[in-house]
């Protein structure tokens, strides 16, 4: 279908489906098990009602937003997601170019499919990227990486720190992987004994030991930039990541990939309200998983978040290359806007608590 057709973020998983391969459809919408967390982190956006206030002249809105110090021109940016030429022969490179014609950030994969010198250069000259770590057990490894990753004028790292081991997705190991490898991290995706996963075989690199100490030698070894932790999911290691200094924190489930009947970030977040609600002054704090509306942006906003990322809808508007990712952002932002004049603010600074009603989604 035609580019102009696709009026909802939806529409782009439905071509996604119809045109990727089996094995790359598989891959980007598996997540582990019986995708309990994956169906719930929709769920929970759905969950929670607006409460609109009104005659408050809405004309002109404005959706800018600073994360981490970078202007972005939308209060979302793109999760970092893995193998993006499995969809489109440009891959990140379609998406960073996408990125930097609307002034948005990409958090580029540790396990993309280009290196991350090309994906740098596709984007403006001036367009903040960050980097999504995936800690090497050869340390070396990630120590030249990160090094890399300053030279290039990378704007922070994201440490994820929810997938110490590879979740289980069933749908992804039941189809054989094929040669694919990642020149950022390395790994090599090949077919074993268990199956063709790709997110498993792809994960061998990662080390298991990652402990809350390593956190001063990753900032060292990144020349200082400012750490996100990228699958924070209670509030207690909320906590714990503010009294460790880091910049921010993704609250995340891995989009459901990782630990299967984790919970949604939405009730992350509302957990932080409750037990620590000092920590909101303290960092910054991302939510994703699962968005896939303007309205869905919106109540993260409403709910103290700075911004959200977006995962697979990216990976499904690669069916159209580049444009296709402009498309899907201007999809987002047009609802977005839409949202904020409907319950009567003008600039995402205004989103406050008191814009939605959680009652649904409590007691935890
Ligand atoms: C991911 N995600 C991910 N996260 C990460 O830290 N490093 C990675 O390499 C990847 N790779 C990856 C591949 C694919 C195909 C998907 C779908 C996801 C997780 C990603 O950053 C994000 O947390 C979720 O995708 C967010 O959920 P939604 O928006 O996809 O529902």
């Amino acid at each position: 279908p035609p580019l102009h057709s696709m009026i909802a973020v939806h529409d782009f998983e439905d071509v996604a489906r119809d045109v990727y391969s089996e094995k790359t459809y598989a891959f980007y919408s598996s997540a582990a098990t019986d995708l309990i967390s994956h169906r719930d982190n929709q769920e929970s956006f759905r969950k929670v009602m607006l409460r609109p206030r009104v005659l408050r002249n809405v004309r002109n809105v404005s959706i800018r937003r600073s994360i981490l110090g970078c202007e972005s021109s939308v209060p979302f940016f793109v999760s970092p997601t893995a193998m993006a030429r499995l969809a489109h022969s440009d891959g990140e490179l379609a998406i960073a170019r996408g990125c930097g014609s609307q002034g948005i950030i990409l958090t580029v994969s540790s396990n993309a499919s280009y290196p991350l010198s090309d994906i740098v250069e596709a984007g403006l000259p001036k367009q903040p990227f960050f980097l999504q770590l995936y800690v090497n057990s050869d340390r070396q490894k990630t120590t030249q990486l990160l090094r890399k990753a300053r030279d290039l004028g990378v704007q922070a790292v994201f440490v994820t720190v929810d997938a110490p081991i590879p979740g289980k997705r069933e749908a992804d190991e039941r189809l054989a992987a094929g040669n694919l490898s990642s020149p950022v991290s390395g790994a090599v995706a090949v077919n074993d004994k268990k199956g063709g996963g790709l997110g498993r075989v792809m994960a061998q690199y990662i080390d298991s030991t990652l402990c809350w100490k390593d956190l001063p030698w990753i900032r060292e070894a990144s020349g200082g930039l400012p750490i996100v932790l990228k699958g924070i999911q209670t509030a207690a290691d909320a906590r714990a990541a503010a009294d460790h200094g880091v910049e921010g924190i993704l609250l995340s489930n891995h989009g459901g990939r990782s630990l299967d009947t984790t919970q949604p970030a939405l009730l992350t977040l509302l957990e932080i309200h409750r037990q620590c609600p000092e920590i909101l002054d303290q960092l910054e704090i991302y939510v994703d998983g699962g968005i896939r509306r303007g309205t869905d942006i919106l109540k993260a906003l409403a709910l103290g978040a700075t911004a959200v990322g977006i995962g697979r809808p990216y990976l499904y508007s690669l069916a159209y290359g580049q444009e296709g990712v402009e498309h899907l952002t201007e999809i987002l932002s047009d609802e977005l806007e839409s949202a904020m004049k409907l319950v009567g603010i003008t600039d995402v600074d205004q989103a406050h608590p008191g814009l939605v009603n959680t009652a649904r989604l409590e007691p935890l």
